[in-house]
């Protein structure tokens, strides 16, 4: 009886909004990875989500184009000693990235400059990469967020088919993992172990994220989107061969956060925080190697 009144009044409900031609239901959705609020039901709320040229995707080694006006990708203002902000914003751990570090070449047009970094990870580290290569997933991957300077600000390059360049990187573990660069924030994650945390790191290198050595590193391209909603179709992507480093252990350290706010009553880990591959529709991926 209960649950049959429950279903009953929330179908009226839905009845109601649909006549007042109002998505009120849509801005109550709060999107996440798992259940009737993971990837298969974000395009049902955000139509951007259902493109033909979505992101992750499944990278097919061997099929990749070699493109040689791709080149290198240069890193700059990456070496400079920053301390930036680290957050807990409910679907990862994101690092909002202070001062000016730029990216261009790589077949790249202008300059584009960082704005955060953020990772996705799995329960299990059979899995946790949104990318794939040859169907094969990675423990995690980081996104090093970049927007085209031209255009201003991230929120202008958000409706620009050419407003962000994201860069992937696939982690691999192993026994002593990256201790330079996770020395710099595992020790800050008990600061943001709730959603809507934030803390500072310490003062670090961009270029210590990178896997080693970190110039004239090998990539895919190829055009698609952001992997969370609303799913805009403005990132270029570059997705690296050479991956990072990291522990059992400090894998561990990400597996504990938690997706709630402190003051919720019931708590969920951060985990298996990835987007499913999507359909690749006839586009290109190339590669610079
Ligand atoms: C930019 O915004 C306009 C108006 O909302 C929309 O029609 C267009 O598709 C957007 N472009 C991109 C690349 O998202
Ligand atoms: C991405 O889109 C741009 C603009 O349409 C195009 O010039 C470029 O060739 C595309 N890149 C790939 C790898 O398909
Ligand atoms: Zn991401």
């Amino acid at each position: 009886m209960h649950s049959y009144a429950r279903v009953y009044m929330d179908s009226t409900l839905f009845f109601v909004l649909g006549i007042l031609g109002f998505s009120l239901a849509t801005e109550n959705f709060h999107w996440g990875y798992h259940g009737d609020s993971g990837p298969f039901y974000w395009e049902q709320h955000f139509k951007g989500c259902a493109g033909k040229s979505q992101s992750p995707i499944d990278i097919p080694r061997e099929d990749a184009e070699y493109a040689e006006h791709l080149g290198f990708i240069q890193f700059n203002g990456y070496s400079d000693l920053r301390v930036h902000t680290l957050k807990n914003n409910g679907h990862s751990l994101q690092v909002d990235v202070s001062g000016d570090s730029f990216i261009e070449g790589g077949g790249l047009e202008g300059l584009y400059k960082v704005s955060q970094f953020h990772f996705h990870w799995g329960r299990r580290s059979d899995r946790g990469s949104e990318h794939t290569f040859d169907g094969t997933a990675f423990p995690m991957e980081m996104h090093i967020v970049h927007y085209k300077t031209e255009y201003g600000s991230i929120n202008e390059a958000l409706n620009k088919s050419d407003g962000l360049a994201v860069l992937g990187f696939m982690f691999k573990v192993t026994p002593f993992g990256s201790v330079f660069f996770f020395e710099k924030f595992l020790k800050k994650l008990a600061d943001v172990k709730y959603s809507g945390e934030s803390t500072h790191t310490s003062p670090m290198r961009l270029a210590d994220m990178l896997p080693i050595p970190w110039q004239n590193l090998q990539y895919f391209r190829y055009n698609g989107s952001l992997t969370t909603p609303p799913c805009n179709e403005v990132a270029i992507w570059t997705v690296f061969t050479r991956s990072i480093f990291i522990s059992e252990l400090q894998l561990q350290q990400f597996r504990k956060l938690y997706a709630n706010e402190k003051s919720s009553k019931s708590f969920e880990r951060i985990s298996d925080n990835f987007r499913p591959v999507q359909p690749l529709n006839n586009r290109r991926i190339l590669r610079n190697f």
